[in-house]
Order: structure tokens, then sequence, then C-alpha cells
């Protein structure tokens, strides 16, 4: 594994001239971010060794390196699920490159369902915590002393200093924030009526396929970590017909985009 994260790393460092300090993981529908990148270097997954290709549709799959906010960020156009049939090893890879590049703090963002229900389609949700319901833990097999250790502590996944500072941007631009638990499930089913409820009595607000491999490792690493989750879809139990597209996932997350690139590239100046 450390062999792995070092080829990528070396190969990756000979193609960029500064050490990025941020590091930013795009969401579905979110990928424009990358474009607000600006010098921007951009290298597509498939030519960084030991990387896995991203097969989802709207995930293009690059790493963008280039100046936001003023710092040095890598934005993660696309990413790896679980879904896809991916190991946990190769779901987190990237986030272990990051951080051999030099990452301190990661953002990351996804689109989720919303369970809490005074949610709407369009809301953004700071995740403060998670729900790993994944069927495997990202850390399962022999640990990597290097990285991390053994038994990582999780009392504060998502760091509170971000939370509230990012709370404090979004009074200030006036964006409406919401603030909740995330579960992650490995899908690719969304939820059935029953899964829903199942997940709002667990204390989840909202739920995704993703996020929380990748946060499990990045803790694991000591990094700082900020997450947010865009409300594309809401369950509605009493109306199970209504159902969730791929489009409207999409659709949606683009919508709210600007908003997201405000809150993320001002906390990045604040770094
Ligand atoms: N469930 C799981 N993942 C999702 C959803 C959902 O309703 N919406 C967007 N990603």
């Amino acid at each position: 594994m450390l062999e792995k994260i070092n080829a990528a790393a070396a190969y990756v460092q000979e193609r960029i001239s500064d050490k990025p300090q941020v590091g930013v993981i795009l969401g579905s529908g979110l990928g424009n971010f990358g474009n607000r990148i600006a010098n921007a270097v951009k290298i597509p997954y498939a030519e960084i060794p030991g990387f896995p290709v991203s097969t989802v549709e709207g995930h293009s799959g690059q790493l963008i390196f280039g100046d936001l906010g003023g710092k040095k960020v890598v934005a993660m156009q696309g990413r790896f699920h679980y879904y896809e049939g991916y190991e946990m090893n190769q779901v987190t890879l990237p986030v272990r490159v990051l951080k051999q590049l030099g990452v301190e703090t990661l953002f990351v963002s996804n689109a989720a369902g919303g369970l809490n229900p005074s949610f709407n389609a369009g809301d953004m949700m700071i995740i403060h915590d998670h729900i790993n319901f994944f069927p495997e833990n990202a850390l399962r097999g022999k640990n990597i002393d290097e990285l991390g250790p053994r038994f990582p502590d999780m009392s504060e996944p998502y760091t509170n200093k971000l939370i509230v500072a990012a709370e404090k941007i979004a009074t200030e631009e006036s964006i409406t924030l919401r603030k909740g638990v995330y579960v992650g499930s490995s899908g690719p089913t969304l939820e059935t009526a029953a899964e829903y409820k199942m997940f709002r009595i667990l204390g989840a607000d909202a739920t995704g396929m993703s996020t929380v491999p990748e946060v499990i490792v990045a803790v694991h690493m000591g990094m700082k970590v900020f997450g947010m989750s865009v409300i594309t879809n809401v369950s509605e139990p009493a109306d199970p017909d209504k159902g969730t597209t791929h489009d409207e996932v999409q659709d949606v997350a683009g919508t709210v985009e600007p908003q997201m690139t405000k809150i993320f590239t001002r906390l990045i100046e604040q770094l």
C-alpha cells in the first residue's frame, strides 16, 4: 500500500510545481467547482499509476491542481465509489495520495438524499458527524502504522472549528445551511421507503453512497476535514411512488454548486 501511494504521489509531483495544502473532493453534479481553480494543471486519473478509473456518468475523473482562495489546492473531479466494485483500498487511495502530496485539510462534498423532514431539495447540509453503514470499514486489515494508529479516534471526524467558521460565512453571505448527520451505505440502489425510515430512526439527516470511507482514512492520517452534502432529493415515506433519478440528483447539485463553491472558497481563504 505504501509503495502504491508513493508511486502515485511521485508521478503527480513531477507534473506540479507547488505542494497543495488543501484537497477538495467533488461530489455528483459538483464538478464545475474544478473550473474555478486558477492556473489549473489537470491530471487524468487514467495516467496516475495505481489509480482506478471512475465509471459513473458525471464524474469525469481527474485531479485539478491550482490556486483558489489564495491557497494551493487540488480538486478531485470524480471519485471512486464502493458500489462500482472497487475495494475500500481503491476507493480511498486518492485521499492517501493527497496526504502524501502535502494536503492537510480535506473538503468533501456529495449529493445526498434528505431524511430530516424539514429538509428540501436544493438545501446544503454541513456534515457534523457520520454513520458508517458500509458493509466494511475502510481501515479493515493490517494497520499501516506509518499512516496512522490502529484505533483512530472518531470523536470529531469533521473539524469543529471549520464548521463554526462555515456557519459564520453562511450568515454573512445570507446562505441558509443545514447541519446534520450523514449516513453512508454501499448503494447502488436508492433506499426503499422502509430503509429511509430506518436511517431516520438511526439518527441520520441525509444519506448517500460515498464520503464515509474517505473521511475515515483522512482522520486516520490526522487530516482536518470539512464536509458538505447537497440535498438533491427528499425521502417521502408517505409518497413512495415519487422516485429519484440520477439526472435529478445531478441537476439539483449543479444548481447549488455556486453557493457551495462560495462557502468552500471563503473557508479556504481563512485556513
Ligand atoms: N440515497 C442515496 N444516495 C443519494 C440519494 C439518496 O436518496 N440522493 C443522492 N444520492
